[in-house]
């Protein structure tokens, strides 16, 4: 486990906890257990404290400092998880898959189109599995949405928005350490990219993405840290007709705001209009003293909670632990889930997943390196940019008024 915070806690804990009591997966012969067994991490603080708290996980390896990762990696773990600041993922990753581990990273997974290019390759060269983190996908609602979408019910989406809205205490608290320079877009706008561009391609092209936002808040109003951004982003279908998604971000939301966070999505098709809250699902909860602060107003239980089971066990689970565990099957698939002499062709049927394979990631880095892009060129004093995806100046091409010619951002096909 490369970072300890936040989603470590929410998400990863749950799984590793959940997997000293039951085997992870079991083919025919010998289940396969799965376990932490090392971290690393800038102080190595919390991971001292997991261990004193949580016994049940068993011993595991606590490397901090600036070496951390490589000696985590030449500790002899078989699978990474990134999980460190959105700007920290690609060193952490290439050096894992170079090592010959199976790497899950968090989303967005990395910042730029070469990063995807360079961690695919290694991953063919080492025959390791190089995958990213999208709950979204398994969330059931939108599992409905797509299976609605393939099975023709919902026909040829035409536009759409979403927004994403986190409290203040994730800019001015929980990430003030790698804030600076940073955006909402890049950490949450991946998570509606991602359902988009999955659930209604892949058979349509990313066409263009434009971008601004506002800033004065986390930083200075002419600095190069943005409070929200509106983030909008077109696809040609085949037929040539076009499809259009406005995708809303903020991190400076009120801390009492009845909900983790505000996410609501709009999408509408030739024949039909889906719209959905992802807290808003029907329960709306008030405790004395303990609403909205410790206890959320309408919480989304599908994604993580911690429940009393019927039968009596006590659990954490939803859909943001699950697409945890489906990636530790997916390894276990590969290395335990047949004779050896099938590895090769277990590994081609496990990257050929889109939902997580970071080769089908391609679409939304490239939205993620353009959108950062144009942010950059408006903090330096040039609002308005548009980047023109697979153009004839090359596969991302930046544009600012008034200037014909681009800056080329990717010279190769997204
Ligand atoms: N899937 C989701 O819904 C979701 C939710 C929140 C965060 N995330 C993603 O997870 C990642 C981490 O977010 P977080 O909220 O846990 O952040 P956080 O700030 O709470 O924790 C970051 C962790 O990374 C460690 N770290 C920082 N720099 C490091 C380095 N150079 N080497 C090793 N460790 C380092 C820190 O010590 C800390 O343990 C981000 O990319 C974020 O976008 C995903």
């Amino acid at each position: 486990m490369v970072g300890l915070g936040m989603i470590f806690d929410e998400t990863y804990l749950p799984f590793f906890r959940a997997n000293r009591r039951q085997p992870l997966y079991v083919p025919p012969g010998t289940p396969v257990a799965c376990r932490l067994a090392a971290v690393a991490t800038r102080t190595g603080a919390r991971a001292d404290r997991l261990a004193a708290a949580e016994p049940a996980l068993g011993p595991f390896a606590n490397f901090s400092g600036p070496d951390a990762v490589d000696r985590l990696l030449a500790s002899g773990v078989r699978a990474v998880c990134v999980a460190t600041p959105d700007d920290r993922h690609h060193g952490p990753a290439k050096a894992a898959i170079a090592a010959g581990c199976h790497v899950l990273i968090e989303k967005p997974s990395v910042l730029r189109l070469d990063q995807v290019d360079d961690l695919v390759a290694l991953a063919d060269r080492h025959g390791v599995l190089a995958k990213v983190v999208y709950h979204k996908l398994a969330d059931p609602d939108h599992k409905k949405l797509r299976t609605l979408v393939a099975d023709g019910v919902l026909r040829h989406v035409n536009n759409g928005y979403c927004s994403l809205l986190e409290p203040k205490s994730i800019s001015g608290g929980q990430f003030a350490e790698w804030v600076s320079g940073r955006n909402p877009g890049t950490y949450v706008a991946v998570h509606y990219l991602k359902l988009i561009d999955f659930s209604f391609g892949p058979a349509w092209a990313l066409d263009r993405v434009a971008a601004t936002g506002q800033r004065g808040l986390v930083g200075p109003a002419d600095g190069p840290t943005w409070d929200s951004v509106q983030l909008q982003v077109t696809y040609r279908h085949p037929d040539a007709r076009e499809a259009t998604f406005d995708v809303h971000t903020s991190w400076v939301t009120p801390d009492n705001f009845p909900g983790y966070v505000e996410q609501e999505v709009q999408f509408r098709f030739d024949n039909a209009v889906w719209a959905a809250h992802q807290r808003k699902r029907g329960v709306e909860l008030t405790v004395e003293g303990r609403t909205p602060h410790e206890l959320k107003n309408t919480p989304n239980y599908h994604y993580n909670g911690t429940f009393l089971e019927p039968w009596g066990e006590r659990t954490q689970r939803g859909y943001g632990v699950e697409v945890i565990e489906r990636f530790f099957r997916e390894v276990a698939h590969v290395e335990f889930g047949g004779e050896p002499a099938g590895r090769a062709a277990r590994l081609r049927e496990m990257r050929g997943l889109a939902y997580n394979d970071l080769s089908a990631d391609r679409n939304c880095v490239a939205i993620v390196q353009a959108m950062e892009a144009i942010l950059a060129r408006a903090a330096a004093g040039a609002p308005g940019c548009l980047v023109k995806v697979n153009g004839p100046a090359g596969g991302l091409a930046l544009y600012e008024p008034g200037n014909a010619t681009p800056t080329v951002l990717y010279h190769g096909r997204v």
